[in-house]
């Protein structure tokens, strides 16, 4: 009976142990843990949160980060990622600027035994991604396509979608498409422009909306901007044909500047994802993993090569009704940044 209850401490006690022991081993070793972080831009104010928040995180946690920002140049991410494993980064969290490109990215992580965590965007056609952290970007798609065909079941619209090099692009153009395509099945909604955003720059979206008004007479009805920035783009071209704020025009990602014109009614809404906690979730969940602990998922997304495992959030609209409660009670902008004229 001792003996039992002996072998079985003894049993807990080596377990505990192997859990243990990793994280250790770095204390033990004088060396921190360090994460790879690849993001594809700054240029759109949530990638300065995204690595605002990852920095905070790793830094309350002890780790150290590397980050690298490859301002939408898919060889420049390929070079600083490899500089980042030559650097012996322990995992690798990888926002790819060009989703098919960058699978030699993780190609090259895995044969080096380092792990991959595919942030926001994923990583396609690749067997070497271990975790995908983002949203559920199909749903960002769909509140956009419902919001904008609630507010306009009839007319002309305007279909903008992100880049095209980015696997995101393509899903909140599907989502939305599931509410606006019935509509124009019936014949009530005509699509007078359909097209891919590059790189997601707002002067492109404003080009291409300055086009569609000249060929249109300016008989356009709605605006589907695929997020913020691209939407001041097009907010910009309706305002030099008097119809900024008598348009609709939609957008995801809560920037400072999207909530000052959802509350002067130049853009209707922002579908809100919480970039901090996504960043949370990145840098907590590549520490476990370093450790050798396996992520808990909530879903599993394909990237045309395999099933990855993934833990998604869930994106909430925000429009001028719950401005306050989503954005500024959650202490995600602050009050002044809102109502700044
Ligand atoms: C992100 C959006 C962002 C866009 C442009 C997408 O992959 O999900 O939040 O606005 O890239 O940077």
């Amino acid at each position: 009976m001792k003996m039992t209850r002996f072998f079985c401490g003894a049993a807990v006690l080596a377990v505990m142990i192997s859990l243990i022991v990793p994280a250790e081993a770095f204390a033990a070793a004088g060396k921190k843990m360090r994460i790879g972080v690849s993001l594809p831009t700054q240029r759109d104010e949530r990638w300065v949160r995204d690595a605002e928040e990852m920095r905070a995180v790793a830094k309350a946690d002890g780790v150290d980060i590397k980050m690298q920002v490859c301002d939408n140049d898919a060889a420049r991410q390929m070079s600083q990622c490899e500089n980042l494993l030559a650097q012996g980064i322990d995992i690798l969290i990888l926002a790819p600027h060009d989703a098919t490109s960058a699978g030699a990215i993780a190609d090259n992580a895995h044969a080096a035994g380092i792990k991959v965590i595919s942030y926001d965007r994923l990583v396609m056609g690749t067997n070497n991604v271990d975790l995908y952290v983002s949203f559920d970007n199909f749903a960002v798609g769909k509140l956009m396509g419902e919001y904008l065909t609630r507010l306009v079941p009839k007319g002309n619209y305007i279909v903008l979608a992100g880049a095209p090099t980015d696997n995101n692009a393509k899903l909140y153009r599907e989502g939305a498409m599931e509410a606006i395509k019935p509509l124009v099945d019936k014949g009530d909604v005509k699509i007078v422009m359909d097209q891919w955003v590059t790189d997601w720059q707002p002067t492109v979206a404003m080009n291409l909306v300055q086009n569609a008004l000249t060929a249109n007479n300016n008989k356009i009805d709605a605006v589907l901007a695929p997020n913020d920035n691209t939407a001041g783009g097009v907010i910009q071209a309706l305002a030099q044909v008097g119809l900024a704020g008598k348009v609709p025009v939609t957008g995801q990602d809560a920037e400072d500047t999207a909530a000052q014109r959802i509350m002067a009614g130049t853009q209707a809404m922002t579908v809100f994802k919480n970039t901090r906690e996504q960043a949370r979730v990145a840098i907590e969940t590549a520490i476990k993993m370093v450790r050798g602990e396996k992520p808990e998922t909530n879903s599993v997304v394909n990237n045309k090569k395999m099933d990855v495992p993934s833990i998604l959030l869930t994106p909430v609209v925000v429009d001028k009704a719950n401005i306050d409660e989503v954005l500024i009670n959650s202490g995600y902008i602050s009050k002044d940044k809102v109502y700044k004229k």
